[in-house]
């Protein structure tokens, strides 16, 4: 490829980067897709199958025909965006918030995750991450320059470090916090930066565990709330940066320098999303709950899902995630593209329709001889 400017390097921290996984795996899926057969079956992608109800999205359509939408929205985002999401945390999750001071809000926590990094690890300090985890965090640690560490998101235990990254539920793992994970992290002496994007998609009756709620969380941490998981919009990208009031601040200034606000009709929707009928969160969460035992009860494999819309699935010797794919027609997110515990397992996605998974566990169970 011609480089921009004739003899141009790219910046190292580019360099620096690791493969994007979920392109490269998307890529590698639309490939496959493209070539002769029968329709492929994708368990590869986590991307919610259905959108928000209709109240939220009516709710943004108001917005979008009002002539206060269409100048710059404030930058740190509307005060009763923050306060909906504070009154969300003390009704469901029992936490206690000062929503001037405690909520930032953000297009999406994929982008906080990436520049909570930025603003809590000096460069070379060491950030401690799950492997088997979201890859984007690797990417925050390459982009930051700081030092990678990794713990075990089944069994944490956490060596030296400036700045530890939990997920519960996890991603890819499927397991919800071990006892004592939270209160152990707060201990630690490090920022705790808790990915709580599955918080509300949990099985078997447990209820969504915040990290907030912790003795000393907010002394030391932030949660990221999504939007995307919980009510379906995932492409609306509206989430929050939730916690210790430094750390919300140093990330609303970092926004003032790189953002303009989020457009006033995604933050409507979601003060409606938030403080309308809850029903969908729970529905959603329901029907992710039968696919998930419909799927275990079908396979006879070590199989993990206590929350989120994965399962976690160790495959067994021979079979890979390349030749479900070229062979059955069934995408599958390879394991070690969560880090390099992920070796051996697999990730499936039940964010997709019912048939879909009627017909992804039949290819598995084929492919399984
Ligand atoms: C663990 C985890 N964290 C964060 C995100 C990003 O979510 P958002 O849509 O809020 O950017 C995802 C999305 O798949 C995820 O799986």
């Amino acid at each position: 490829m011609t480089p921009p400017v004739a003899n141009s390097e790219r910046p190292n921290r580019l360099e620096r980067l690791p493969q994007q996984y979920f392109t490269a795996l998307l890529a590698r899926v639309a490939a496959e897709a493209a070539k002769d057969g029968e329709p492929l079956v994708n368990f590869g992608r986590g991307n919610p199958e259905i959108g928000p109800p209709a109240h939220v999205i009516e709710a943004a359509q108001r917005a979008a025909a009002d002539e206060r939408s269409h100048g710059y929205p404030e930058f740190s985002g509307m005060p009763e965006l923050k306060e909906a999401i504070a009154a969300r945390y003390r009704d469901v999750y029992g936490v206690e918030l000062d929503p001037g001071r405690e909520v930032a809000v953000v297009p999406g926590t994929k982008t906080a995750l990436v520049e909570l990094c930025l603003v809590l690890a000096e460069r070379g300090d060491t950030v401690l991450l799950p492997d088997p985890g979201y890859p984007d965090y690797f990417s925050a640690v390459a982009l930051a320059d700081a030092t990678l560490g990794t713990f075990s998101p089944t069994e944490p235990a956490f060596g030296a470090a400036d700045v530890i990254y939990l997920n519960y539920p996890s991603n890819p793992c499927a397991v919800v916090a071990p006892d004592g994970v939270f209160a152990a992290a707060v201990e630690h002496g490090a920022f705790v930066v808790h990915d709580f994007a599955y918080g509300d998609l949990v099985f078997d009756g447990r209820a969504p565990e915040s990290f907030l709620a912790t003795p000393g969380a907010k002394e030391v941490g932030v949660e990221l709330f999504s939007m995307s998981k919980s009510y379906g919009m995932a492409g609306w990208r509206l989430g929050f940066v939730i916690g210790n009031a430094e750390i919300v601040e140093r990330i609303n200034l970092l926004q003032d320098h790189n953002r303009a606000g989020i457009f006033r009709g995604v933050q409507e929707a979601g003060i409606a999303a938030l403080t309308g009928p809850q029903d969908s969160v729970d529905e959603r969460r329901a029907r992710y709950e039968a696919r998930r035992d419909r799927v275990l009860e079908a396979l006879p494999l070590r199989a993990v899902s206590e929350g989120t819309f994965y399962v976690w699935l160790e495959l067994p010797e021979g079979l890979t995630a390349e030749r479900l794919l070229t062979e059955h027609r069934l995408a599958l997110a390879p394991g070690e593209g969560f880090g390099p515990a992920g070796a051996g397992w697999a990730r499936i996605s039940l964010a997709a329709t019912d048939h879909a998974v009627e017909l992804g566990v039949e290819r598995l169970l084929r492919a399984l001889g």
